[in-house]
């Protein structure tokens, strides 16, 4: 039977590029998913992947969105925390709804959706944590305090949970993607996108697949060794 993964925010963007690999590679997929019902549902028609709403900002329907997957396709093996906004302003100016909306989302999420799931992974003795935090959760970024914050936050929770997770076959690794060209990025004028792209040494963006191949990694049985580490993925912008 093939092993069950569940990507948060997988329904567009570098989560659905997530999904498909890991289709691609033999696991059963589902795909969570906030809001925006027509791009879910676009998604499930070109894929076959199920997807599924709910907020990761909320916990008791991250029990219950996870209980239904569960029960429609098996215990989940593998979790991809995806999910991910930015609420970006310079911090003089920053709200503390934008502060709390990412914090939410961007690092609770992150608790909301691992806290349910750990147990059983722990039982079944094997387990796969995938966290996608980022470039600027590493180097910091004017105008992102609360997301920065928050995504160095993943990488503090990776270093630490992979340490409670080793001895019963669970794993957890964070990736760090660079600028990638999703919706979000390809909104930005091109004289802005042109002058992110002058500071990547690769001389590009990323692509979502760029990012996919890593989760795929590292949810193989081959990364077994590897449990508390931040792959950087960002073209050689920012050096760890
Ligand atoms: N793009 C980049 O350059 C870049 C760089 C570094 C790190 N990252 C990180 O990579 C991840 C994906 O980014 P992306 O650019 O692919 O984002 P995106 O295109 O904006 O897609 C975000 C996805 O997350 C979902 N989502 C948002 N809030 C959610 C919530 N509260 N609960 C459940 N799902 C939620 C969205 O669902 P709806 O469709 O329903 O809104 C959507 O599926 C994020 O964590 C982001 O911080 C991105």
């Amino acid at each position: 039977m093939s092993r069950v993964a569940l990507v948060t925010g997988g329904s567009r963007g570098i989560g659905a590029a997530i999904a498909k690999a890991l289709q691609a590679a033999g696991y059963t997929v589902a795909a969570n998913y906030a809001g925006n019902d027509e791009a879910a549902a676009k998604f499930t028609e070109e894929t076959g992947i199920k997807t599924y709403k709910w907020s990761v900002a909320d916990y008791d329907a991250c029990v219950e969105g996870i209980a239904k997957v569960e029960a429609e396709l098996g215990p989940v093996d593998v979790l991809v925390n995806n999910a991910g906004i930015t609420r970006d302003a310079p911090f003089h100016k920053m709200t503390r709804e934008q502060w709390q909306q990412v914090m939410d989302t961007n690092l609770s999420g992150v608790f909301n959706m691992t806290h349910p799931l750990w147990p059983g992974m722990r039982e079944r003795k094997f387990g796969r944590v995938i966290n996608i935090s980022s470039i600027n959760g590493q180097k910091g970024q004017f105008g992102q305090a609360n997301y920065s914050a928050a995504k160095a936050g993943d990488i503090g929770f990776t270093k630490a949970l992979a340490q409670e997770g080793a001895r019963a076959g669970v794993t957890v690794n964070a990736i760090c993607p660079g600028y990638v060209a999703t919706e979000m990025v390809m909104a930005v004028p091109e004289k802005v996108r042109e002058s992110i792209i002058a500071t990547i040494p690769v001389g590009r963006l990323g692509e979502p697949e760029d990012i996919a191949r890593c989760v795929v990694f590292l949810a193989s049985d081959d990364a077994g060794f590897i449990t508390g580490s931040t792959i950087t993925a960002n073209g050689g912008q920012y050096l760890t």
